[in-house]
């Protein structure tokens, strides 16, 4: 298929995408456009359904080959145990993934594996980000590492934004770590749109998302 089409499929499924998914996603493709974000990071990418639409808004403010992401995620070796530890979803193979991000023509840069061993590789090695979505492992232990890593990727400007900040639970998700960000250091907002969720064991789940960004 030639690239005319690839692009034409491409926000095809951006626009079917964006109005298909829970409430609180488009509150990212917002802040994306606001800050004109240029380098992406995703803790989680999981199908990489996100990670593209993502990509797609940032390729409306600035040349398409010019945004950069950079994904993590166990991807295919997400074992049973970790999965249960992680509250998490399984993920498809790197490859997969891979295939279907390099369709929107960004530098795609994928890192395999839990991140409490892969961050402190990479980090050295990785540019500070504009912008960074915490949507990885839930347990507690994994977002704390998450943050640390990610708070020093930003720059001045960088915006963080924390998935499964859920304000009707007292543990799990992303609260009690965002709720421990230093305020003197870090401007903290729970953003406004939400999605409800009745799951079983859970009754009622309120998934919020909270927004990081540097006091300057
Ligand atoms: C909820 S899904 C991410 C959804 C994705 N951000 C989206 O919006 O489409 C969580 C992902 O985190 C990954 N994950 C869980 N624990 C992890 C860990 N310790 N290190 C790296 N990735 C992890 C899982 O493999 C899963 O794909």
């Amino acid at each position: 298929m030639n690239l005319f089409f690839k692009t034409l499929f491409a926000y095809i499924k951006y626009f079917f995408g964006i109005w298909n998914e829970p409430k609180r996603y488009r509150q990212l493709y917002f802040l994306i456009g606001e800050i004109r974000a240029k380098n992406i990071m995703e803790i989680g990418t999981w199908r990489g359904e996100r990670a593209k639409l993502m990509i797609l808004e940032a390729q409306k403010h600035i040349p398409r080959e010019e945004v950069s992401y950079y994904g993590f995620d166990l991807f295919e070796t997400l074992s049973s145990e970790m999965m249960n530890a992680e509250f998490s979803k399984q993920p498809p193979l790197i490859e997969t993934v891979r295939n279907e991000l390099d369709e929107t023509g960004a530098r795609v840069n994928l890192y395999k594996g839990d991140t409490k061993k892969v961050l402190p590789e990479a980090i050295s090695f990785l540019p500070k980000m504009d912008f960074i979505f915490i949507d990885g492992g839930h347990s507690l232990e994994t977002v704390r590492n998450d943050w640390n890593y990610a708070s020093n990727l930003m720059h001045e400007r960088t915006v963080i934004v924390f998935d499964d900040y859920w304000p009707e639970k007292l543990n799990g998700g992303a609260k009690p770590i965002v709720d421990a960000i230093d305020k003197s250091a870090y401007e903290v907002k729970i953003l406004p749109r939400f999605d409800v969720f009745i799951k079983p064991g859970f009754k009622r789940l309120v998934i919020k998302f909270a927004e990081v960004r540097k006091r300057v």
